[in-house]
């Protein structure tokens, strides 16, 4: 190996090595190098050509608190210096801290944390806590999810293009429909109806899948995110939690996204009362500074473990850089009032992108809860014809999406747009003001004349 002050490191030669030696995630691979960011603070980032550009998306919803505060980076540097990991047999302060803390964030008597490296190995460990717990192997999951990329997580992400290349992971899984009142699979547009309809659908399948004697659980995300920010009619999630009661089956819920302040509550499940069985996170939790996510679970979950053997670990199970990095940001929402000030962005949020409807043929509706918005894109706003097929993510070109996207880069600034569904994403960092909100509306505006030009009017 040559040693790497001798690697020719020009930009051609980084080009080179991103296209050639790299596997990039969820893409055909590509022939030439995407942007390199260098640097980034509070709701912007820099790419190399030293432009600066608006985050509407906080990278994939994980930067709440924003770019590379400073109180975060410190936390990591004090606890590089003392400790960057050890084996999880042994305890170390901030992973025993950060379980303390996680008992005060959630809801309910969510109590005893898992802790894995992100949001996909926190989902397939709630599922093996699900399969250990009720000794059933059956997990029903809803059309139109993500849950993560490894086999057990892509096979629950039903509905979502990229499990079709999926071999059926470590569960046996049940689909069922979820709300979704602008495309109800119920042929409805009253959203309570849809709600309901879907609760009773999956009440009945879960029956004839054999119940409490084969049924496991149900794994969620509350606002289907990479599928469309799908926000449930508010009679949704406690009438599921009561057929999950009924069955006596698990609630896994999928906050990965939602969790820490994205929807204006800590955790999305807060809007309607709902305590999960088993709550899953990630992004947030340490807003990607350093990798980190976790399974929490109920208390008669987590003492049912005290003398059952738990089947499940890995070797970064609570790594101290992680966990300090957690108990550095999670504080920072509670300090800086970013819960309270996504409620009222979002809200202000929500209403500006609404004007983009009244304008632009090219959207369908506009929907969403605190800093987690979907623009649906749509070809003819009459018949709802989608302006994205379902495959587009997987098939090879550019599609109306990924062009809107180029010209908002342009212009200067990036949302979620590389996501399967049918929508684009607004989901700035939780720090966003008014006039950021406002700038980044502004070209929105201009950008979307883009996918108008595929709009019948
Ligand atoms: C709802 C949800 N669950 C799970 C995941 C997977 O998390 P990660 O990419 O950290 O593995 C994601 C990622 O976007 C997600 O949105």
């Amino acid at each position: 190996m040559r040693d790497l002050s001798s690697i020719p490191a020009t930009k051609p030669d980084l080009d080179a090595y991103e296209v050639d030696h790299l596997f990039h995630s969820w893409a055909y691979q590509p022939k030439q190098s995407p942007a390199r960011v260098v640097s980034a603070k509070g709701v912007r980032f820099m790419t190399e050509d030293g432009r600066e550009r608006l985050d509407f998306s906080s990278c994939f919803v994980s930067h709440n608190i924003g770019h590379q505060d400073p109180r975060v980076v410190k936390a990591i540097k004090d606890q590089a210096d003392t400790l960057t990991s050890f084996a999880p047999p042994f305890s170390n302060r901030p992973r025993a801290l950060l379980a303390k803390l996680l008992e005060e964030v959630t809801p309910g008597d969510l109590s005893r944390a898992f802790l894995t490296v992100g949001g996909t190995e926190a989902n397939e460990a709630a599922i093996k806590i699900c399969h250990q717990f009720t000794g059933r192997r059956k997990i029903v999951s809803r059309y139109r999810s993500y849950h993560g990329g490894t086999a057990t997580s892509m096979s629950a992400s039903v509905g979502d293009p990229r499990s079709w290349a999926q071999v059926p992971g470590g569960a046996e899984i049940i689909r069922v429909p979820q709300p979704y009142p602008y495309r109800c699979m119920f042929g409805t547009t009253n959203p309570t109806d849809c709600a309901m309809r879907c609760v009773a659908y999956t009440d009945q399948v879960i029956e004839m899948e054999g119940g409490r004697e084969k049924v496991a659980g149900i794994i969620l995300e509350p606002i289907a995110g990479a599928n469309g920010v799908i926000v449930p009619p508010p009679e949704y999630l406690p009438a599921l939690r009561a057929v999950c009661d009924k069955h006596d089956i698990l609630m896994i819920v999928d906050e990965v996204m939602t969790g820490f302040g994205r929807t204006g509550k800590w955790f999305a499940v807060d809007h309607w009362g709902v305590v999960p069985d088993i709550l899953t996170m990630a992004k947030g939790m340490t807003c990607g500074y350093v990798p980190l996510g976790a399974a929490v679970v109920r208390k008669h979950i987590g003492d049912y473990f005290k003398d059952h053997f738990f089947s499940h670990g890995a070797t970064y199970a609570g790594h101290a850089l992680a966990c300090a990095t957690a108990n550095a940001v999670i504080p920072i929402y509670q300090q800086d009032r970013l819960v309270e000030n996504a409620a009222t962005m979002g809200a202000y949020l929500v209403e500006r992108a609404q004007t983009l409807a009244e304008t632009h043929p090219s959207v369908g509706e506009v929907r969403g809860l605190g800093l987690f918005v979907g623009i649906e894109l749509v070809r003819n706003r009459k018949t709802k014809e989608p302006l994205i097929p379902l495959d587009a993510k997987i098939r090879p070109g550019a599609n109306p999406k990924t062009e809107l996207a180029k010209r908002l880069f342009e212009l200067g600034m990036i949302c979620m747009a590389a996501n399967p569904s049918n929508s684009i994403a607004l989901a700035p960092p939780l720090i966003i003001t008014k006039d950021e909100i406002d700038e980044g509306i502004a070209m929105l505006d201009e950008a979307l004349q883009v996918t108008d030009a595929y709009a019948e009017r």
